[in-house]
């Protein structure tokens, strides 16, 4: 079953069992329902739009096409994040996961930023993910269900990610950080996220998910906000390039995040030799021409550099290519490049 018409059953199924208001930013029409052809965006636009403005959300959060991810940055995250907005980025992704993430120093960078005027808040994508494995709200005497671990996580990370004493605080976007192994479980813990939404959280993910997730996640009874992002492994070895689930966020209109697009990806790009023809015409490294490509199918990047060198390079070189490929000599080169890229990855749109 397609995502539209697996919205489209899971509304009349849920419709049936309760009468709810389904906000109007969660199910738009040109969500539900296919779009024809002649009004379906082309994949060079799709290409254009994702790798150079970004992509808005549902919820009206606008979510840059590259990422700082925050993990394994330990005590240099807040210094790191501070120099991923020095450097140009407006989006920040982290997590209340203590084992691998610091999100009271992301927040703390992301603060000093504002003070120093170097950014808006409103200018700022920030993320964060309640992760079902972290162990600070394990304890069930504590947090006796599921949706008691939701609201504690969820007003930590409110208070680790506020900008302002002043302003109520809001996060761009909420990630479920993995499903629970069975579906009534993640079904508890997606139906309290929804209560934060809009207001308190703009949007929501989940991330390591499989397609049977979506599916539950897009049709069950309860779900009213069904999810606006997934972040997962963009991997060869990860269900040959995630191509389905790549394929089920375009019909959705849903953004794909990808991790482990360098570390999890050895074997292919410093290897590609379109990654090189690339990189060697457009003046960039192979990890920024990688990028570009992976950015062109609609891919947004989570990038992990600890390197302010590299942030400056990959933001600049990836703008700069979306550029260049505008050109004549640039479109020379980028179209046999980009067309033995979608070759390896899988064409989805
Ligand atoms: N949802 C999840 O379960 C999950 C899991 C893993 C990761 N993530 C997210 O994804 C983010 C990125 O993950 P990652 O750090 O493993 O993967 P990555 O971005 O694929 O890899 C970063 C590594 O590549 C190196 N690198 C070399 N040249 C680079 C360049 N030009 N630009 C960027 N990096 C370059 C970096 O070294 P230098 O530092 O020397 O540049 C760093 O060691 C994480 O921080 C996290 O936010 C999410």
């Amino acid at each position: 079953m397609d995502c539209f018409l697996s919205k489209a059953t899971g509304l009349l199924s849920s419709a049936r069992l309760r009468i709810s208001i389904i906000p109007r930013h969660h199910f738009s029409p040109s969500v539900i329902l296919p779009l024809s052809p002649r009004h379906q965006t082309s994949i060079t636009q799709q290409a254009k739009m994702s790798s150079s403005s970004g992509k808005l959300l549902s919820g009206g959060a606008k979510m840059p096409p590259m990422i700082y991810g925050t993990a394994w940055k330990k005590d240099h995250t807040a210094d790191l994040v501070y120099e991923a907005i020095k450097a140009g980025f407006r989006a920040i992704d982290t997590a209340a996961m203590k084992r691998h993430y610091d999100e009271a120093l992301a927040g703390e960078g992301i603060r000093r930023a504002i003070q120093d005027g170097l950014v808006k808040r409103e200018e700022l994508y920030i993320q964060t993910k309640f992760s079902p494995e972290d162990e600070a709200y394990a304890d069930t005497t504590l947090y006796p269900s599921i949706a008691d671990q939701v609201r504690a996580s969820v007003a930590s990370s409110l208070k680790n990610l506020s900008t302002s004493s002043s302003d109520p605080t809001y996060l761009d976007s909420l990630v479920l950080h993995s499903p629970y192994p069975n579906h009534m479980d993640t079904l508890a813990a997606w139906t309290t996220l929804q209560e934060f939404v809009p207001e308190t959280i703009r949007a929501l993910g989940i991330s390591n998910t499989t397609l049977g997730v979506l599916h539950t996640l897009s049709q069950a009874p309860g779900v009213t906000c069904p999810p606006s992002i997934v972040q997962n492994r963009f991997r060869r070895a990860e269900r040959a390039w995630d191509a389905a689930i790549r394929r089920w966020c375009t019909e959705c209109d849903m953004a794909y995040q990808g991790f482990w697009t360098l570390t999890g990806n050895r074997a292919d790009w410093p290897t590609a030799p379109f990654v090189r023809e690339l990189a060697d015409a457009a003046g960039v490294e192979l990890e920024t021409a990688w990028y570009a490509l992976i950015q062109a199918v609609g891919v947004v990047v989570l990038n992990g550099t600890t390197n302010p060198a590299h942030m400056r390079e990959d933001l600049e070189g990836t703008k700069k290519i979306a550029e260049w490929r505008e050109t004549d000599e640039g479109k020379a080169v980028w179209d046999p490049c980009f067309a033995a890229f979608r070759e390896l990855v899988g064409v989805v749109g």
